[in-house]
């Protein structure tokens, strides 16, 4: 039977709704309307952001509905992402998603972020049980699914900050906006300047590495003595080949067939390329969704929703409550 969820997303900067539709086997995504807000040259500001999502919740939702084609009584089930995130945006998309789920006498269903993201990149890419390297602002993971335990198992994972944060501080600190900027300056770059490279087993460490860039670095950038788009060049080459090298460690413990990169950080073309050679190179299939489900999105939200009511799941705990340090071990995979 066909279940139409409407997704809920608001761990951080964007507000996003979407729908999905299908049966938890087939399911077709017919809307995802995305409102994010205004960077600002400190970075974001919970506040702010809780601000710009309860502003805007009541248009994104009613755009979502109109791509989709659907009203509100058309809908099964609402899902909103519990965590991990930020306590000020998550609680304005649950707080949004509980009450519509009130309205409509329709199950609340509760979905960690990250999984979403892994769910929406394995629907997009059509990979079945691939080792997964997800990688978004706050998260740095690497990830199997135990079917038998129906739970994510993390392999692997950063030891302090999350690989977007490390950009974007860095990117703020050389004086560029964002993580995007040091992408487009490291493009422009050629010669490799030597950094300090931290991997434990499979985990990785990016806080030493920042550090040593701000002492080092930063003074002879802006004495002209070495070029930014050098520096950022060289980061983006040691963090991928960090993560790169990581995922390798696990692909070759866990024996699995494919990969699959997913989260805001894999919309980077250079790391993607890293990874598809190293799949390559072990005989593996490679994948990433487009940019739009890499990015925070309500789509992937919904998507998991469907799932969840093709395996049957409609009731939680009485209370439930956004999680900003949700594990992803947090959720049981009832689909798989
Ligand atoms: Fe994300």
């Amino acid at each position: 039977m066909k279940r139409i969820v409407l997704g809920i997303e608001s761990t951080a900067h964007t507000l996003s709704a979407g729908v999905a539709q299908g049966d938890g086997k087939n399911i077709e995504i017919l809307a995802n309307a995305v409102d994010k807000a205004p960077h600002t040259k400190k970075g974001f500001i919970p506040r702010l952001l809780a601000e710009h999502h309860s502003r805007v919740f009541k248009k994104t939702v009613e755009s979502a509905l109109k791509q989709a084609g659907k009203g509100m009584h058309d809908l099964n089930a609402i899902a909103f992402s519990q965590g991990p995130g930020m306590g000020h945006s998550l609680r304005v998309g649950f707080v949004g998603a509980k009450a519509l789920a009130g309205l409509l006498q329709t199950p609340l269903l509760p979905v960690h972020h990250g999984i979403a993201h892994i769910e929406v990149g394995k629907w997009e890419c059509g990979l079945r049980d691939p080792l997964v390297l997800y990688v978004s602002g706050g998260n740095t993971q690497i990830l199997i699914l135990d079917e038998k335990e129906k739970r994510y198992r993390v392999l692997g994972e950063t030891l302090d900050m999350g690989v977007g944060n490390f950009l974007d501080v860095f990117a703020r600190e050389f004086g560029l906006d964002s993580a995007v900027d040091v992408m487009h300056s490291a493009a422009k770059g050629k010669n490799l300047v030597e950094m300090p490279y931290t991997i434990k087993g499979m985990n990785v460490s990016f806080t030493g590495l920042l550090t040593h860039c701000i002492r080092n670095f930063k003074p002879k950038v802006e004495r002209r003595e070495l070029r930014l788009e050098d520096v950022c060049f060289s980061v983006q080459e040691t963090v991928f080949a960090l993560l790169t090298e990581a995922t390798e460690r696990a692909l070759l413990h866990s024996q699995k067939k494919e990969v699959l990169a997913c989260g805001g950080v894999a919309c980077n073309t250079r790391l993607k390329q890293m990874l598809s050679e190293m799949a390559k190179e072990n005989k593996v299939w490679f994948g990433s969704p487009a940019d739009g489900y890499n990015r925070d999105n309500g789509a992937m939200i919904a998507l998991v929703g469907v799932k969840m009511l093709g395996a049957g799941k409609t009731r939680f705990p009485e209370g439930l409550q956004p999680v900003q340090k949700m594990r992803p071990e947090a959720q049981e995979i009832t689909w798989a």
